[in-house]
């Protein structure tokens, strides 16, 4: 097989997915339904369209473009990301799965081959938490992990539904629709850039996933009790920033006394409630990530979450409410895949490392309905979710070649 990519179409592609955005160049911000990522949508259906594909979205907003087999009755092979952006983001986060995926189906389509199952591009909604809290709400709902009810009960800062805001965008099926029947895919492969610096670090151009990361999170409401800043004298205070303060570092503790460095734990959001200079913080909110590759070791550090929010509030005499918002297994790739990953990488002599996913994606949702892997490439520095993000043609090109020729072993 002779696989051409091109990469300067793919390039451009890239640059013109990244203007579709809410923040400056090069910072990108492309949040769920919002205007940018529907014109970024229609956008991408355009071009999956131009490269002969069959698009459709579920009730979620999930899209899939379909190269038909020359057998559709078989289980279809499924490739693909996300194209929703943190806040001042980079733009090639989830994009390489996507525009990469797609340039892996048309550089198949010109070598002349003819898929026996049929290949799919999926473009996941809400990959990022950004807006509903939740990270992965498309492949959650589409393997069953999230439950249309639980989904149905999501709310944006703004107090709209998740029901409300899809229904606006034209999505009306039911979520409960959503979920893919068993045995749909035979397997799933996401390309995607590493996020962390080691491929760079080791000059290996490509990482094989064996494992990613079990992800949880945590929203922590605080109440005390707010007043004058001047008036209100030290002994007589509840002040909940001051709580905040205690459980932030607590929460640092318990993720660096894990026992492993694979143990990380960040507290990525506090609002400070009425947030005035000359006033006592009566409220906060804290949103808290917690990762680890081993389940059972970041459930021990979320014990001793629990243990210090107990104690921080009986001391300051402040409440604290804690809601669990997810906490997900870790995922195993498929031997059968990253082996296809791993042949393809021989065949080019291209080395590549077999590493853990300690971000998470798609992938981990998808691997609860069929096999899965992912292959990663490197990005300058290991940044990612900074506008600086940066993954250079030759790596994608690199990857685009390797998940090309896994698609076409999965579906001949
Ligand atoms: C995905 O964006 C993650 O936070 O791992
Ligand atoms: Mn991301
Ligand atoms: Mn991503």
């Amino acid at each position: 097989m002779n696989l051409v990519i091109d990469r300067n179409r793919l390039a451009a592609e890239i640059e013109e997915l990244a203007a579709i955005s809410d923040a400056v160049a090069p910072a990108v911000t492309r949040i769920v339904f919002t205007p940018a990522d529907l014109k970024a949508r229609a956008w991408l259906i355009a071009r999956c369209k131009e490269a002969g594909l069959a698009v459709w979205q579920d009730g979620i907003g999930n899209i899939f473009a379909r190269w038909t087999g020359s057998d559709p009755g078989l289980p279809g092979v499924g490739t693909g990301s996300h194209i929703d952006a943190i806040p001042n983001a980079g733009k090639f986060d989830g994009v390489v799965g996507v525009l990469g995926g797609l340039e892996a189906i048309r550089s198949l389509q010109r070598s002349g081959f003819q898929p026996k199952s049929s290949i799919e591009l999926l473009v996941f909604t809400s990959e990022e938490p950004t807006r509903f809290g939740i990270g992965c709400l498309g492949s959650r709902l589409l393997s069953g992990t999230m439950s249309a009810e639980a989904a149905r009960k999501l709310v944006d800062k703004e107090g709209a539904s998740l029901e409300d805001v899809r229904g606006s965008f034209g999505l009306k099926e039911p979520l409960e629709d959503v979920k893919l029947p068993h045995g749909y895919y035979k397997g799933f492969v996401e390309l995607h850039i590493e996020q962390g610096p080691l491929l760079e670090q080791q000059k290996i151009p490509l990482g094989i996933v064996t494992q990613i990361a079990a992800p949880a999170s945590l929203r922590i409401s605080i109440e005390g009790s707010g007043g004058h800043a001047g008036g209100v004298l030290m002994p007589d205070r509840r002040d909940a920033l001051c709580a905040a303060a205690e459980l932030v570092l607590a929460i640092e503790n318990a993720a660096r006394t894990s026992g492993a460095v694979d143990t990380v734990a960040t507290v990525g959001i506090c609002e400070v409630f009425p947030g005035a200079v000359n006033s006592i913080p009566s409220r906060v909110q804290l949103s808290v990530d917690i990762r680890d590759t081993s389940e059972a070791r970041r459930d021990a550090v979320m014990r001793s979450i629990e243990a210090a929010r107990q104690s921080i509030a009986a001391k300051r005499q402040v409440s604290i409410r804690q809601e669990l918002l997810n906490a997900d297994a870790p995922a195993q790739c498929a031997p059968a895949i990253t082996e296809a990953l791993s042949q393809s990488c021989a065949k080019h002599e291209i080395r590549f490392l077999p590493m853990v996913s300690r971000a998470y994606h798609d992938s981990l949702f998808m691997s609860r309905i069929t096999p899965v892997a992912m292959l990663f490439i490197p990005c300058r520095n290991g940044y990612s979710h900074r506008p600086d993000e940066y993954a250079s043609l030759e790596d994608i090109e690199r990857g685009v070649v390797v998940l090309a020729e896994t698609l076409a072993t999965l579906a001949a």
